[in-house]
């Protein structure tokens, strides 16, 4: 069976760099055809720098990186420097990656590479707010008929938000942009924090990933720690979840999740609820089951996935 073509739009931040070494970990089930950066967690010119960094530790410099968007639609930007600290990848040594940065805008990549591609045929793994996937969409709405399904984090749901009450950092991020990918038509599956605040990064499943000797573990293992501090004393909980790689862990191993088809809009208008994944999980209205709302999944059975993949490097 060929390869899965796909397109990682991300933040990195060290979940969406541990997503990133698991999408690498695996070219017989997936095509990384390009990685588009995006701000977020920390700004573009250092996202972008960071999808570079996890292509060398990776040994994937032929993965092709482009920058995108610096702010979103509307808003004014957000950052979480505060979680992911001043590099955005705070806990492994941060260098000057070989990987080129493409000089082609993400948002034209994306054109044109999803423009010129088969119908139903690319899936596309966002990680963070998701700029550059509504500005491609405005700006050529043909596209979205080559997309195979968007495999996206964010959103919550029983969970609340972690930015606000309301709303999760991706969506409150760009909550037009979310409006717009939600609207799009084509299949959505949403790792929300419901389930991603299943699968947390214990000191235990670290330390098995700390133990693989390869640079690609070692670095992982370093980010894990670092994103450990925040989120434990936040939640109280015995380790830090590991959102983003939800993302793709889905793609090489679906059964590991439940999902069920909802309704989901996105607020738009109050400041109070900005960014809020209104998710009709017992269908009480009857607006379109626009997306797979992702609410359980197997956390042992995910970290075993990815300290396997892990090991492959
Ligand atoms: O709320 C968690 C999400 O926000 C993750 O994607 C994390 O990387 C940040 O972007
Ligand atoms: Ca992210």
């Amino acid at each position: 069976m060929p390869a899965r073509p796909i397109i990682i739009d991300c933040d990195p931040g060290q979940d969406d760099a541990v997503a990133l070494f698991l999408a690498m970990s695996s070219p017989d089930e997936l095509e990384v055809l390009g990685i588009t950066a995006v701000a977020g967690n920390v700004p573009l010119r250092l996202t972008e720098r960071n999808a570079r960094v996890m292509c060398d530790v990776a040994g994937r410099r032929d993965i092709q990186v482009f920058a995108g968007a610096e702010k979103p639609l509307i808003r004014e930007a957000i950052s979480a420097e505060y979680i992911h600290g001043e590099t955005g990848i705070d806990g492994m040594d941060v260098f000057d990656p070989v990987t080129p940065l493409q000089s082609q805008h993400a948002v034209d990549f994306l054109l044109e590479t999803v423009g010129n591609a088969a119908p139903a045929s690319i899936t596309l793994v966002p990680t963070g707010p998701l700029t550059n996937i509504a500005a491609a969409i405005i700006a050529d709405p043909q596209i979205i008929e080559n997309i195979n399904e968007i495999v996206l984090m964010g959103g919550a749901m029983r969970e609340g938000g972690n930015r606000t009450p309301s709303a999760e950092f991706n969506i409150l991020a760009d909550p037009h942009a979310t409006d717009i990918v939600f609207s799009c038509g084509r299949p959505l599956t949403v790792m929300g924090l419901d389930v991603t605040h299943k699968v947390l990064s214990t000191p235990e499943r670290v330390e098995r990933i700390a133990n693989i000797d390869n640079a690609v573990a070692a670095a992982t293992a370093g980010m894990l720690s670092f994103f450990h501090r925040y989120d434990t004393e936040k939640y109280e909980s015995p380790g830090p979840p590991l959102h983003d790689p939800c993302t793709v862990a889905y793609l090489l191993r679906p059964d590991l999740f439940c999902t069920k088809r909802c309704n989901i809009e996105i607020e738009t208008e109050s400041e109070l609820t900005m960014g809020h994944t209104a998710v009709d999980f017992w269908h009480v209205t009857d607006r379109p089951r626009n997306a797979n709302w992702v609410f359980d999944v197997d956390a042992n059975g995910f970290y075993e996935l990815l300290t396997e993949r892990l090991a492959r490097f």
